[in-house]
């Protein structure tokens, strides 16, 4: 089964409303690619302006992230209704920055997970390792006990449809990009992980990007590995050579 490739900005604390329309203008013509999906995903007072800049465009929205209630007394927390609203397909779910400063777990990860998923949002579910960690040889273990963490209660049929991103702790922001052999390691042994957990159907048609300094000298590389099936980037994404990262294969 060939899985189209998904790469995903993430635009992180960057870019003012008017700052991000501007970009979207500048990024616009350069991210054109039939063979891939492409998403911005954008803080939540740009999501209106940008939804709106790329309307008309290949670009799809994100969110960095939303919270797991449908609605009420949860001062400064996002719905998922009101990203639905405003146009967006896709959120991203526990995002190591969630984890490391806004205290996001396992358990918070999986309580979005579902609901985005009861929204009709595409998670891209993040999840990876700290440097220690894989000092320590528990990569692997790790990984899988926050995939299985993410997907408790998940339907199958849902499953197949969510992104995963690998983005090694180490590697984000760092210009310390993972070897294509350290990313594809990690990568297979997810997809490997998800076939126990469901089946080998749903574990094929999971798509499982690398984010961690992708930059678009190492795009071509890490995105021809069999189990990685696009990127989700930070710093590249702001710029012009996002353009290239989403053309890696022309
Ligand atoms: P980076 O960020 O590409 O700047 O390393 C990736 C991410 O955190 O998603």
């Amino acid at each position: 089964m060939s899985r189209k490739k998904i790469i995903a900005g993430n635009w992180k604390m960057n870019m003012t409303p008017t700052e991000a329309v501007q970009l979207v203008e500048t990024l616009k013509p350069l991210v054109v690619n039939e063979d891939v999906d492409v998403v911005f995903c954008v803080p939540a007072i740009d999501i209106i302006p940008v939804v709106e800049a790329c309307k008309g465009t290949n670009i799809q929205v994100g969110a960095e992230n939303m919270y797991f209630e449908d609605k009420g007394a949860y001062t400064g927390e996002i719905a998922p209704a009101m990203l639905v609203d405003a146009g967006v397909k896709y959120v991203i779910i526990g995002h190591s920055e969630r984890r490391e400063y806004f205290a996001e777990t396992d358990e918070t990860v999986n309580k979005k997970v579902q609901k985005a998923f009861e929204y009709g949002l595409t998670p891209i579910i993040c999840c990876g390792e700290s440097l220690t960690q894989r000092e320590q040889g528990i990569t692997i273990d790790w990984i899988r006990q926050q995939i299985k963490i993410a997907f408790l209660n998940v339907s199958a049929e849902n499953a197949a449809k969510a992104v995963i991103a690998y983005e090694p702790i180490w590697a984000i922001g760092t210009g310390k990009v993972a070897t294509t052999e350290q990313a594809q390691e990690v990568c297979c042994a997810i997809r490997a992980c998800i076939a126990e957990i469901y089946d080998d159907a749903t574990a094929a048609a999971i798509r499982i990007q690398y984010g961690g300094s992708v930059s678009a000298s190492s795009a071509p590389e890490l995105f021809a590995q069999a189990d990685i099936d696009g990127g989700l980037v930070g710093g590249a994404s702001l710029k012009p050579d996002f353009g290239k990262i989403v053309n890696y294969n022309k």
